[in-house]
């Protein structure tokens, strides 16, 4: 825990900046339950795919490939919940089909999904099918996998997606439909913070798809964590984050915590559109809760999606 973590206050549920991902599911009997969760092979995805099997939920972890969330599942040493690696490049339009058509195979119900993996700040504008590749990876590739699954998710199956505060970062019109590529001007940051602003408006739009019936999507900002994900940044940056985190950023296990918590936590049953941070509610930027610009881009989405090789 940080020095901030010591102070920082907590929410009226009792978790609040400093809680854990064991914290905030403690207490909680996961058996029988089945949970994916993408880019469990780093980070707080790792972390989080490591807690909810500890909890005894059988974890559907995505890696990009099978050995890799193979070694990564190992590295969590003996739990009660079984695992199974799935598979899934999300900047490859085949390896998601795939994923999808395998996780169907299973023939399991999912209880919930956490919309995990990510990149971040490329330096250069790199694509996927002539789509800037941070948009690609983290909003298209989850798009594709969360919609090609919606049939498998259970009654009450919870939906988590995994934002960033870095949404408020995105472009002033929130999505740049007409620079989805990035060739009419690209800035990693800019970039980085329209993804995780789809992010936040692709769970707006599931939400008010799953409004009446008992499935919830929400989105969520995990905290500031010292992980992978800065590998694009310049090695001075890691090292600032090294000697912050032990004053004022979450370690991984307390960066695992919100998204466990929305999860399944039993209080966030029925709790559907909202925006998360230290497992508490929060307003994202207002665009962020546009219905008309959540509509637009579940539109485009589907449009991008349906031009991508079969
Ligand atoms: N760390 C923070 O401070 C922070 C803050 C706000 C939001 N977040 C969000 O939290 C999530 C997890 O990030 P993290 O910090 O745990 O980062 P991380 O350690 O880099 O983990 C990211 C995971 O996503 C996977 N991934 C990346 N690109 C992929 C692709 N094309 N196909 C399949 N999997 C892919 C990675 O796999 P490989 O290891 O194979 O690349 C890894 O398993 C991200 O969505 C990030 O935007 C993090």
């Amino acid at each position: 825990m940080s020095l901030y973590g010591w102070i920082a206050p907590r929410g009226p549920n009792g978790f609040g900046y400093a809680s854990t991902a064991e914290e905030v599911s403690r207490g909680i009997d996961l058996s029988g339950k089945t949970i994916l969760v993408t880019g469990m092979t780093s980070g707080i995805g790792w972390e989080t795919a490591r807690v909810l099997r500890l909890r005894g939920a059988h974890v559907l972890g995505t890696g990009r490939t099978r050995e890799k969330a193979e070694e990564a599942a190992r590295a969590m040493g003996a739990l009660p919940g079984p695992f199974t690696a799935i598979p899934c490049e999300l900047s490859d339009a085949r390896s998601i089909r795939e994923a999808i058509g395998r996780i169907r195979d299973l023939g399991l119900r999912l209880d919930a999904v956490v919309a995990n993996a990510g990149i971040m700040a490329l330096p250069r504008l790199e694509q996927a099918y002539g789509i800037e590749l941070q948009f690609f990876t983290n909003h298209i590739g989850h798009f594709m996998l969360i919609t090609g699954l919606l049939d498998q998710l259970t009654e009450r199956g919870r939906v988590v997606v995994v934002s960033s505060e870095a949404h408020r970062h995105a472009p002033r019109a929130g999505i740049e439909f007409d620079n989805l590529s990035g060739e009419r001007g690209y800035s990693p940051w800019r970039a980085y913070g329209q993804s995780k602003m789809a992010n936040i408006l692709f769970a707006r739009a599931l939400a008010r798809r799953f409004e009446g019936t008992g499935r919830t999507a929400n989105a969520l900002h995990p905290g500031v964590i010292r992980t992978n994900l800065g590998r694009h940044m310049p090695k001075v940056m890691d090292w600032l984050m090294a000697l912050a985190t032990p004053i004022a950023l979450k370690s991984i296990e307390e960066g695992a915590a919100t998204q466990t918590y929305l999860a399944v936590h039993p209080e966030v049953e029925g709790r559907n559109g909202e925006y998360y941070s230290h497992c508490q509610p929060i307003r994202p930027r207002a665009d962020a809760l546009d219905p008309a610009l959540a509509e637009r881009l579940w539109e485009e989405s589907e449009r991008i999606v349906e031009r991508l090789p079969k």
